[in-house]
């Protein structure tokens, strides 16, 4: 007798979560290329950190504490350390989250509050982005196919799209506030 169960059951893994747009197998991808990267969370946090300063100077300019520090003095200190460890366990979140998109969109809400609080643009999170995945294919190699990259493209732009709107969202409330 044939059992048509198993098959009825199957997830399509091409096919998008209606909130994200991103697929089963993006997500995959995504959980499996960031377990590699994250593995040693603290060093390679700082990596991305000192990558992240030299690309983009203007960024260290709202970590406060860094203030006329020469960068080989920041590569050595504990607080980017603390730093590396709140953003790369804060992406973690996030990848551990793609199946729960509510969770997912709160924790960026959140993740953007805290950011505009220091004045922190959607254009800088961006420009931060593009320096992650660039930094995600070079310590990934290999690793990083084609699918993965466009994968990270689809997941940052879901972040970036959040971010924006909450961002919208809290100078609507300032004005009214006004
Ligand atoms: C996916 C993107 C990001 C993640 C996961 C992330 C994560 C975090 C976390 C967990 C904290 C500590 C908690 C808090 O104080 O809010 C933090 C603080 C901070 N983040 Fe981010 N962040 C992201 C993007 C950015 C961007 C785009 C900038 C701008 C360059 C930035 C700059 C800062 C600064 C200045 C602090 C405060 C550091 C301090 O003085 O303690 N972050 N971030």
């Amino acid at each position: 007798m044939a059992c048509f169960t198993s098959c009825d059951s199957r997830i399509d893994m091409d096919e998008p979560d209606p909130s994200t747009g991103l697929t089963p197998r993006q997500k995959d991808a995504l959980r499996s290329t960031w377990k590699v990267a994250s593995v040693n969370p603290v060093p390679t946090g700082v990596t991305f950190f000192i990558r992240l300063f030299k690309t983009l100077p203007a960024a260290m300019s709202y970590f406060k504490t860094f203030d006329g520090m020469p960068l080989s003095e920041v590569e050595k200190s504990g607080k980017l350390r603390a730093h590396a460890s709140n953003f790369m366990h804060g992406v973690t979140g996030m990848i551990d989250s793609l199946d729960d998109a509510e969770c997912l969109v709160s924790i960026i809400q959140k993740l953007t509050i805290n950011h505009h609080r220091r004045n922190i643009k959607p254009e800088t999170f961006q420009a931060v982005f593009g320096v992650l995945l660039t930094f995600l294919e070079d310590t990934l190699e290999s690793k990083m196919d084609q699918f993965s990259k466009n994968a990270w493209e689809a997941v940052t732009s879901v972040i970036l799209r959040i971010v924006t709107k909450e961002v919208e969202d809290l100078e609507i409330s300032e004005n009214d506030c006004k």
